[in-house]
């Protein structure tokens, strides 16, 4: 299927399955390969990161942990606009190497947001893992450690990524179509 219909838009294929898995191999030798000698505790970020986490950890060659963590957004009732906090694991973040797994790092304001809240928590390092960086939307300074593919500024769904809720199931990424 080259193109797909969710809700009232139309996407079609910008990152086939195939490309997606033999990238995906690659950045996962690379932190196979980083983290040599540790044992890394990974951190998939709900709902988005979990088929990208799933594909990634299967070529993993390293003794680790797996957790995951959601995002929960709120109405803040003390401060304006939406407060993100995190639900999930905390003692074990303490002392260890932390591989955080995303979908995708657009503004990176969601990526500051988990950072601000494991920091206290006292790891010994915070690696981020993202299959899609967008470098042109990007406004934050921290390190995109490993990367999948740098994307430009349009709207992708597919592969965890969603269009309202839909398209996380798809095996392919895609994009936004211009012609209906
Ligand atoms: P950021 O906080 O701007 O970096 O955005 C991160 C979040 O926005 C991601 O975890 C996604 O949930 C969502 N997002 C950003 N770009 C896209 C996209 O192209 N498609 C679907 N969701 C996106
Ligand atoms: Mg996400």
């Amino acid at each position: 299927m080259s193109k797909v219909a969710l809700g009232d838009k139309v996407f079609e294929v910008s990152i086939p399955h195939d490309t997606l898995q033999s990238r995906i191999r690659e950045v996962a030798r690379q932190i196979t390969a980083d983290l040599s000698g540790k044992q890394p505790l990974f951190l998939p970020i709900l709902n988005g990161a979990f088929m990208f986490a799933s594909d990634l950890l299967k070529h993993i060659e390293l003794d680790c942990t797996v957790s995951f963590m959601r995002l929960a957004s709120y109405e803040g009732t003390t401060t304006t606009g939406k407060v993100k906090t995190l639900l999930g694991p905390k003692k074990e973040i303490r002392g260890a190497s932390v591989v955080i797994i995303e979908d995708i790092v657009d503004t990176g304001i969601t990526l500051e947001h988990i950072m601000e809240q494991l920091e206290p928590l006292a790891p010994a390092e915070v690696r981020i893992a993202t299959l899609l960086f967008k470098p042109g939307a990007y406004q934050k300074n921290r390190k995109i450690d490993y990367a999948g593919f740098e994307v430009p500024n349009d709207f992708l769904v597919g592969y965890g990524l969603d269009y309202d809720g839909l398209g996380r199931n798809l095996k392919h990424i895609y994009v936004l179509s211009e012609a209906p």
